[in-house]
């Protein structure tokens, strides 16, 4: 098969890698790709928002599966038009990936179906959110952006001054744009996080192995939130008791929802949890699979990812038997120095062969480029996924920190205590 796969960053590298370990792989394109998904796939030079110019490729390539990964194509409706097309693709359509896309459509719709997620209300003025913050609320409590923020549209009030500035910085002066058209104020809950990913094919959901991510810039959760710093997987917080609760809750309930509002969900649910001391509550619904929990996981999975995507398609995810090693994984990001807010890019990377012909250790690229003499140099604010495999997460974790010593850039930075929550366990 021809496959081509959307996207450019460290989840997008995992995903290839999984694609070519399959036997049905003849040939795997990314578009547009980074300097390490050249290793497995031929990267071209199409954005992921280009869906007229993705459509001609995949007609001219004569390609049988495109894989989206990232989350605004699939808001934007690529699975519809590739599908319009003819052509195969893995992902929502964009009347499912909303359950992402709007963090206003996500909390009405676990509210009219009864899945557990923090109380909120929903404004589409700043008056009226000031209002409702002047009057009603407790802080601390939360302010989201109801649109897609690269992760970022989500601010923690302290108290009524914080909030009042929150408004400002969404409502009025539009930092994430038309993201801020909506605002949800929501109720601040607190406890362990854990990401669960799952494949669901409009009807059946099949639950991946956990992970769990570490958000914030800097050491001991503090600094700003990021798209993500490093994780595992698994998560050891995440009991047989609180799988049972999350199965009788929440995963089949909303595939269920989804389909019942006549928006039947293919693809990657990734169910973002909270482990309150209420039980456990949904924080957010992303419509792919995490990055970096694409690098944790998708190594670890045993099953032929081309065969797991094809079925969601099909509709035939009730006959795979999804399967994880027992084993453990752990990613740390190397970033540049100032993410997320600023930081300067082209320096070379080296030390990068380090990895070759290791089957348990894998340098997930992410902000990668080549310059013009050919040299792979940084572009971007995450850099690389330094991930590796262990039969236990202590193990895991060292190996994953002595790899990141393999690699060096200026301006290297990275968090030196990710899977610290592992001792706590
Ligand atoms: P989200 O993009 O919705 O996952 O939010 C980003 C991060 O903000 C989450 O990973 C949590 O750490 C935090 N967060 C979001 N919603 C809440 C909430 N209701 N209570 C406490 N923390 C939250
Ligand atoms: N790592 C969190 C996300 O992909 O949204």
């Amino acid at each position: 098969m021809k496959v081509l796969i959307v996207g450019s960053g460290g989840r997008e590298h995992a995903i290839a890698m999984s694609v070519a370990k399959s036997p049905k792989a003849e040939k795997i394109y990314c578009a547009p790709g980074n300097a390490g998904i050249t290793g497995v796939a031929e990267c071209v030079p199409i954005a992921a928002m280009d869906f007229d110019g993705i459509v001609s490729f995949c007609k001219e390539k004569q390609i049988d599966l495109v894989v989206v990964g990232m989350d605004d194509p699939l808001v934007g409706g690529l699975v519809d038009r590739l599908d319009e097309a003819g052509i195969r693709a893995f992902g929502p359509r964009k009347n499912a990936a909303i359950l992402e896309g709007s963090k206003a459509f996500s909390k009405d719709l676990m509210k009219k179906y009864n899945i557990p997620t923090a109380a909120y209300e929903t404004f589409d003025s700043a008056d009226a959110a000031l209002d409702y913050l002047r009057n009603k609320a407790e802080f601390p409590i939360v302010l989201k952006a109801d649109g897609l923020a690269l992760g970022k549209g989500v601010l923690i009030c302290g108290d009524l001054a914080e909030a009042e500035e929150g408004v400002k910085t969404i409502m009025q002066d539009r930092k994430f744009g038309d993201a801020g058209n909506k605002l949800v104020i929501e109720e601040f809950m607190t406890g362990r996080e854990v990401s669960v990913l799952s494949f669901v094919d409009g009807k059946t959901i099949k639950i991946m192995s956990s992970a769990q991510d570490h958000k914030r810039a800097g050491d001991g959760d503090t600094g700003l939130n990021t798209g993500g710093m490093g994780n595992f997987s698994p998560s050891p917080f995440y009991t047989a008791e609180v799988d049972e609760f999350c199965r009788k809750y929440i995963y089949q309930a909303t595939v269920d929802a989804m389909a019942a509002e006549g928006r039947p969900f293919k693809g990657v649910i990734f169910f973002g949890l909270m482990l309150t001391p209420k039980g456990p509550r949904v924080l957010e619904y992303n419509a792919r699979f995490g990055d970096p929990e694409a690098q944790v996981v998708l190594p670890r999975m045993k099953n032929d990812f081309i065969e797991v995507a094809e079925s969601c398609i099909d509709g035939t995810l009730d006959k795979v038997n999804l399967e994880f090693e027992d084993n453990a994984a752990v990613c740390v990001i190397l970033a540049s120095n100032g993410y997320p807010v600023s930081y300067e890019k082209g320096f070379p990377i080296s030390g990068l062969e380090s990895f070759e012909g290791k089957n348990d250790y894998f340098c997930f690229h992410a902000g990668t480029k080549f310059d013009e003499s050919g040299r792979i140099v940084t572009n971007g604010g995450r850099v690389l996924g330094i991930t590796a495999l262990g039969s236990n997460l202590r193990e895991a974790r060292s190996k994953a920190y002595e790899a990141t010593e393999w690699v060096s850039f200026d301006n290297k930075y990275m968090r030196h205590d990710i899977g610290k929550a592992i001792d706590e366990a």
